[in-house]
């Protein structure tokens, strides 16, 4: 095995929704060591200015091509649709964001060309998904709108719950009454709600979940560039953050769906 074969992705997220990344990586690319980085001390990302939002993508992405890892996953909605642009530019390791694997499985999905998509406010801000979208086919009638309370809402662990229904409804009945059938969720904390969501848009709209379609996107980058482990190999899992390893270690099991053995403080 070449030496750049066995080297681990690294995956980054402003905090524990990447997780949701990470797991899809794992089920699919179970020989792949994963490095995740988790940017806790300054999440969140979706309030935060599109210059900020470069710039801490910028050192976390340093610390993690200083792990030497072979292929970088921005596992995180808003630095995707905000720096990933201008990152792919600047870089010579392979990158892969959560924004074009997402905005192409909702082309494919949807029959009636109507998509709706949520995400951060500087997601929905930045447009991005809309641009995707528009670039994959120029017809199709795009709605979004930012669901800032889904993050903490994930995060507090209220994935069925009252109060989760009626933020929903709050922000998805727009989206509702404007017919799409077909949904992106275009925020790695938005799949823990997939219940509550699926229920407030109801069942005839597709929700198109990121996390999967993005670590399709990873296999077959890893593929084409011949660089792709066996599944017997590796499947080692390292997690660093900036702040609160603690904290993270409880909220992200949730996130993963499987325990974190060790999670390390680092700064920079
Ligand atoms: N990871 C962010 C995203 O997917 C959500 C949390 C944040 O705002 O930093 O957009």
């Amino acid at each position: 095995m070449t030496e750049r074969k066995r080297k681990a992705i690294g995956v980054f997220d402003s905090g524990v929704g990447g997780l949701t990344v990470a797991g899809e990586l794992m089920n699919r690319l179970a020989g792949e060591d994963i490095v995740y980085l988790a940017d806790s001390a300054r999440v969140p990302y979706g309030t935060k200015s599109p210059d900020t939002v470069l710039r801490f993508t910028r050192e976390s992405l340093d610390f993690l091509k200083g792990r030497n890892v072979k292929l970088i996953v921005i596992a995180c909605n808003t630095a995707s649709s905000v720096a990933l642009p201008k990152l792919v530019c600047e870089e010579e390791i392979p990158l892969v964001g959560v924004l074009l694997p997402g905005a192409r499985a909702a082309a494919k999905a949807s029959r009636n060309g109507k998509i709706a998509v949520i995400g951060t406010p500087a997601t929905i801000r930045s447009r991005a998904y809309e641009t995707a979208l528009h670039e994959i086919d120029q017809y199709l009638d795009v709605r979004s709108h930012p669901c800032p309370l889904f993050v903490s809402l994930a995060e507090e662990g209220w994935l069925d719950d009252d109060v989760t229904r009626m933020v929903a409804h709050r922000y998805l009945d727009p989206l509702a009454a404007f017919g799409a059938d077909t949904m992106v969720l275009g925020c790695t904390h938005y799949p823990l709600l997939k219940g509550v969501i699926s229920e407030t848009m109801g069942s005839g709209v597709t929700l198109v979940d990121s996390a999967k379609e993005a670590a399709a996107e990873v296999e077959g980058v890893l593929e084409r560039e011949g660089l792709a482990r066996s599944r017997s190999e590796g499947g080692k899992f390292e997690c660093f953050v900036t702040d609160n390893p603690y904290l993270f270690r409880e909220v992200g099991e949730r996130f993963l769906g499987r325990p974190i053995n060790k999670v390390e403080h680092v700064s920079f």
